[in-house]
């Protein structure tokens, strides 16, 4: 069963297994990450953006346009940027990290 790491807001590092076949925002739903996912993988909210760790993200298919356009409203938008409702896990993605963007405390930092 492949395993997922979720970085959390607050910097913690989550690890759970899940099934594959099952998109990452139905995997953070389902293991109570705070990701929030409102059109439920249309995709056209943003809201289930995730920053996938830069070594993860060449292991992923490329993005559809309508992915593309829909991130391009993501708030802090980054080169490994996705959306999780459209990263679909496989045996290959066991060990796959994402980040939850932070969204609620702006750092000047980023
Ligand atoms: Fe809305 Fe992914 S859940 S774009």
């Amino acid at each position: 069963v492949p395993k997922v790491i979720f970085v959390e807001r607050d910097g913690n590092r989550k690890t759970v297994e899940a099934q594959a076949g099952l998109s990452l925002l139905e995997v953070a739903h389902s293991n109570n990450v705070d990701l929030e996912g409102a059109c439920g993988g249309k995709p056209s909210c943003s809201t289930c953006h995730l920053i996938v760790e830069p070594s993860w993200f060449p292991k992923l298919k490329t993005a559809a346009a309508q992915e593309e356009d829909v991130l391009d409203l993501a708030f802090g938008l980054t080169n490994t940027s996705r959306l999780g409702c459209q990263i679909i896990l496989t045996e290959d993605l066991d060990g796959i990290e994402v980040k939850l963007p932070n969204h609620k405390v702006e750092t000047s930092a980023k």
